[in-house]
């Protein structure tokens, strides 16, 4: 008689192991399992779980790493107050549909004397790089670290981060990574604003200040589609837009080109908005693909 079919999934297995890790994995892919991979720092929220959603969609083994990771952190940054909140993030793990959570600890990821890093140049110098030197050189060694110790087949990112997929994309094409990495849309609020880990930060008047990041690039998209072509003033009034708004402190506020993030003064079919600001003390970043 063959097996009843059901939908029950097992357990969400938690691990902070990498033996048992790369173990789990393996055992998956010699089932002829496909396996998904979603790297985060946890605090998760929807545009998280959209990640998870597609790997469930697409794979049939998924694991979700949680890993607050210090080396992509500034010495004046949040690395210690990055909201951490595992019992919710497990949760939402596996109701998502995660088979696995990764959750190792600083001293597995980095042992004492810890000296290896990758680094993607000159694309990880540009936008965020310049206000978040070494940022990049943290994201690829750990990404690199995470693809070793969970061999999956498919890595998601969100397109939140536009800079750093392309980076990611970058070094698994040129490292020969054996593994597809999938890019997915960014999730907002209702109001434009980009769901983002960060936002708990935001009173409520940050909170609306915040918008301006979100209004800024769809103001430059409708400009864009509408027939404008004068790119160079197209920038400037995006980045006027934002250092205007009350509580805001503009970093960047440009257009660029989708590959390889060189600021355009010139009409292309595809630029990616990108913009970068301190809204009160909390730090934010929103980007918009732009096609005319
Ligand atoms: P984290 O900020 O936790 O984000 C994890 C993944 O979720 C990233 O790929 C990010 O782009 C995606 N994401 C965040 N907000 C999103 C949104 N509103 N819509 C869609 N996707 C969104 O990015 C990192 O962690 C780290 O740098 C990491 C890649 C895990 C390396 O440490």
């Amino acid at each position: 008689m063959a097996a009843l079919k059901t939908d029950r999934r097992a357990p969400l297995v938690v691990t902070e192991q990498v033996s048992q890790m790369r173990q789990i994995v393996w055992q998956a892919q010699t089932r002829g399992s496909r396996v998904g991979l979603v790297p985060t720092m946890g605090a998760l929220h929807a545009g998280h779980l959209s990640l998870i959603q597609a790997a469930r969609e697409q794979c049939d083994f998924v694991v979700v790493s949680i890993f607050v990771n210090p080396t992509q952190f500034g010495p004046q940054e949040d690395f210690a107050k990055y909201p951490r909140n595992l019992e919710v993030d497990l949760k939402l793990c596996g109701e998502a549909g995660a088979d696995v959570v990764f959750h190792p600890s600083v001293e597995t990821i980095y042992p004492q004397g810890f000296a290896t890093f990758v680094e993607v140049a000159g694309l990880s110098d540009v936008l965020e790089g310049k206000f978040r030197p070494g940022h990049f050189r943290g994201v690829t060694t750990v990404v690199l670290k995470l693809l070793n110790i969970v061999p999956a087949d498919f890595a998601y990112f969100g397109q939140k981060d536009y800079q750093q997929q392309t980076i990611i994309r970058r070094m698994s094409a040129e490292l020969n990574l054996p593994v597809e990495i999938r890019v997915c849309p960014t999730i907002r609020e209702p109001d434009g604003l980009a769901l983002s880990s960060r936002n708990v930060y935001l009173n409520a008047d940050e909170r609306r200040s915040a918008l301006a990041l979100s209004r800024c690039l769809h103001r430059a998209r409708d400009q864009i589609t509408g027939g404008r072509r004068d790119v160079a003033n197209i920038r400037h009034e995006m980045f006027d837009e934002l250092a205007k708004t009350s509580r805001v402190h503009a970093e960047y506020a440009t257009l660029v080109h989708p590959d390889t993030l060189e600021e355009q003064s010139e009409f292309l079919p595809r630029l990616v908005g990108v913009v970068a600001a301190r809204v009160g003390a909390t730090r934010l970043i929103d980007n918009l693909i732009i096609e005319a």
